[in-house]
Order: structure tokens, then C-alpha cells, then sequence
């Protein structure tokens, strides 16, 4: 099937797929399947960043893809982990370090951006000036926007795409000056807002006034993104999914988690990061809402507190605590793939939808009975 979708053929892509990673083997992969990829920077240290935008350069040869920054206001201008851990409150110090005793929790043995960073507007300032000098196609930001980013983005020829989980928050986006919304519902993995996503994609939709929508959040199959695309969305914005794949290197006690993970697995949390966030559940994440629990501290203090445990429990693989963002989506991991799978299976329910959707609405003229069936499934 050949796509005439405006946003589909302005990137040069194949499918109207796009996927959103940390891990740059999955963003290749998705490149070469032809799909869209976006490449998470939020999680870089900073000594690493530029060589991680090289590497990815490189290996996408002429392949479109995107870059990703967590760009969240009313954080600090600057400062270390040291400085911030000195001023957290007892009583969440306390309760962590009971908790971390109750897990047997490790020191981890490497550092990571959850140990050694601060979100903060200095290192954001580094993160953009990498993000704008690359050869991306694409800059995307999400849970906060910058005019600034946006405008300069925009003036090197690179699309200017931002996550949205409300109405106000799109509006402020395209008053920005943004391309590309992506109305990520609650279902999502990750930061998210209240609406779920086949409620917030049409007053998306409505707001957008023709600039090109992607829908995201709670979408692990082709028939899903077929759906959206019938609602006016341009293409699919996927992120759980990838966690899968062999080229995320997911830690195995994870992957089990996710494997056996129903979307009722998945809860929202504040003890990630202090925003909401949608993980797949642990005991970690359940001992936050005990009743002796103190309320997680606002981002980015939060990860000042827990980002050891976090980076812990990746490193030694802990069947025990280990989480990680995770959408309603999980309910499409069942068992270890490679990204190659996950596309070809993708594409190949994307015709199935289509298909049915064909038989289905040429039955209409001959069977009512279809036809109220169809309209309410
Ligand atoms: C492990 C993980 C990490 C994520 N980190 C980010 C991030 O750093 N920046 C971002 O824009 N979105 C991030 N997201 C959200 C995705 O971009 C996407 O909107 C979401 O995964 C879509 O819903 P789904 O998880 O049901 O597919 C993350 C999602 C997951 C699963």
C-alpha cells in the first residue's frame, strides 16, 4: 500500500510509523524499515551527547529521523547532584533509605544520568546547541517548549514537532510556532495528562486546523495506527513497543516484566520523576503509595533522591524492583523480537485494516445490520 499522507511524503518515509527510542540500534532499525524514528536525548550525560548525535548521524546514512529533547519548565538553572542532595527533606530521605535496606537495593557500580544529573536550564542549553547543529530532520520536545528552540529549528530547515497531552497545551505549542503536534494520550508510557488518546486526537484535530497530527500512547498494533489515521491523524507515534526488541538491550528481568504485564500493569506515578508518569508497576513504584509514604518530591528532586536506585536496578538486572516507563501498549509485548518483526507485523495489519475496512463499508449499501455494527465496534 502506498501512503499519500502529506507528513508521510514531506519526510520521505514509507509507513506512517513512528517510533520514539533511546536506544539508537532501535532508531536505525526503524529507519531501515521505513518508518520514522525519533532518538530520546533526555537520558544522555552530558560528555556524551555529541558522540551519541555522531554516532547516530552516521549510522541513519541519509535515513530521516528525529531528535528528542525533555525540555520541563520551572526547574533550576543550574546546579549539581551534590548541592541538591544536601537540601531533600527528611522524611523522603528517610523513607528511601528505608526502602532501599527493605530491596537490598545495590550501589550502582557505573554512573548514568540518573545519578549524576540535575535536569536544569544549563543543561538544556548544551542539549538544544547538539540537537540544532546535527543533521536531524526533526526536533521534537516534550512536557515543555522553547520559542527559542523552536524558531531556530525551524530557520535550519528542521521540522518542529512537539508531544501535547491537552488542549492548552497545543494551542501554546502552535502559538509557538510548532509543525507537527503529537496528541499523546493518557494510555501513553512515559510523562502524560489525563485525556486518553481517542478522546484527546480529535480536539487535537480541531485545534491543529489542518497542521499535521500524530497520535500517540496506548498504540501497539497496525489495525490502532489505521484507526488513527481514519480520525485525521498522519501517522502512529509508538514507544512501548520498541522496549521489546532486541536492539533496546532491555534488561531481562524487565523484559519479563513487560512480557507478562497486562495495561492494568501499568500505573501512574509521580515517584519517577515528581511529574506524572506512566510505568509498568514494581514494588518499587507500589511502596510510594503505602500510606506511611511521603509524596515524591517535585522534578527534578525526585531523581536527585531515587536516581541511584533507578540506575541500580538496570545495572544488576533486579527481578525485584526493576520498572520502566511503560503505555497501556504493553498489552502488545508477549515475547523477545527485533524491531524488524515489530515493523513487518505493523504493516502487514495496517492492509488487514484496510482491507476489512473496504469490505465492511461496501457491505453498508447491501446490509444496515453491518453497517450499525461497523459504526459502533
Ligand atoms: C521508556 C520510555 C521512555 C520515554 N521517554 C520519552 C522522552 O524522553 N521524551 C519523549 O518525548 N517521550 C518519551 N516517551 C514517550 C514516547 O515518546 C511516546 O509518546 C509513548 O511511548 C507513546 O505511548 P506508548 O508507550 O503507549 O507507545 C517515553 C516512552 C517510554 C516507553
Amino acid at each position: 500500500m502506498t501512503w499519500n499522507i502529506p507528513l508521510i511524503k514531506q519526510l520521505g518515509i514509507k509507513y506512517p510509523i513512528f517510533g520514539f527510542s533511546h536506544s539508537i540500534d532501535v532508531a536505525v532499525a526503524i529507519a531501515r524499515s521505513g518508518g520514522f524514528p525519533v532518538l530520546g536525548l533526555g537520558r544522555e550525560l552530558p560528555e556524551d551527547i555529541k558522540d551519541v548525535v555522531t554516532t547516530v548521524e552516521r549510522r541513519m546514512e541519509d535515513m530521516p529521523y528525529g531528535l528528542d529533547l525533555m525540555l520541563p519548565s520551572h526547574i533550576p538553572d543550574h546546579g549539581s547532584v551534590e548541592q541538591f542532595r544536601k537540601e531533600l527533606p527528611r522524611a523522603q530521605v528517610e523513607f528511601t533509605e528505608k526502602l532501599r535496606k527493605r530491596f537490598k537495593v545495590r550501589k550502582p557500580t557505573r554512573c548514568s544520568f540518573f545519578t549524576d544529573q540535575v535536569r536544569s536550564e544549563a543543561l538544556f542549553a548544551e542539549q538544544i546547541e547538539v540537537t540544532l547543529a546535527s543533521n536531524c530532520n526533526a526536533v521534537v520536545t516534550a512536557i515543555g517548549l522553547r520559542e527559542d528552540l523552536i524558531r531556530r529549528a525551524k530557520q535550519r530547515g528542521k521540522l518542529a514537532i512537539s508531544l501535547v497531552g491537552s488542549v492548552k497545551h497545543a494551542k501554546k505549542a502552535l502559538g509557538m510556532g510548532v509543525d507537527v503536534l503529537v496528541a499523546q494520550g493518557y494510555d501513553a508510557g512515559g510523562h502524560t495528562g489525563m485525556v486518553g488518546t481517542m478522546s484527546l486526537l480529535p480536539q487535537i484535530l480541531a485545534v491543529a486546523q489542518g497542521r499535521p497530527v500524530l497520535a500517540a500512547g496506548g498504540i501497539a498494533t497496525g489495525e490502532q495506527i489505521f484507526g488513527v489515521i481514519g480520525m485525521g491523524a498522519q501517522g502512529g507515534w509508538l514507544g512501548t513497543l520498541w522496549l521489546a526488541s532486541k536492539e533496546n538491550h532491555t534488561p531481562k528481568a524487565l523484559l519479563d516484566r513487560l512480557i507478562n504485564g497486562q495495561s492494568e500493569d501499568t500505573v501512574i506515578t509521580r515517584a519517577h520523576s515528581g511529574k506524572p508518569c506512566r510505568v509498568i508497576r514494581s514494588p518499587w513504584i507500589e511502596a510510594w503509595s503505602e500510606p506511611s509514604a511521603p509524596s515524591p518530591l517535585p522534578m527534578p528532586l525526585q531523581q536527585v533522591l531515587t536516581g541511584d536506585v533507578f540506575t541500580s536496578m538496570h545495572e544488576f538486572n533486579d527481578p525485584a524492583i526493576i520498572y520502566e516507563a511503560a503505555g497501556q501498549s504493553v498489552f502488545g509485548i508477549s515475547k523477545a523480537t527485533t524491531v524488524k518483526a515489530q515493523m513487518d507485523r505493523l504493516i502487514r495489519a495496517l492492509d488487514v485494516a484496510k482491507t476489512r475496512c473496504q469490505s465492511w463499508t461496501s457491505c453498508v449499501a447491501q446490509d444496515s445490520t453491518v453497517m450499525n455494527y461497523a459504526i459502533k465496534s
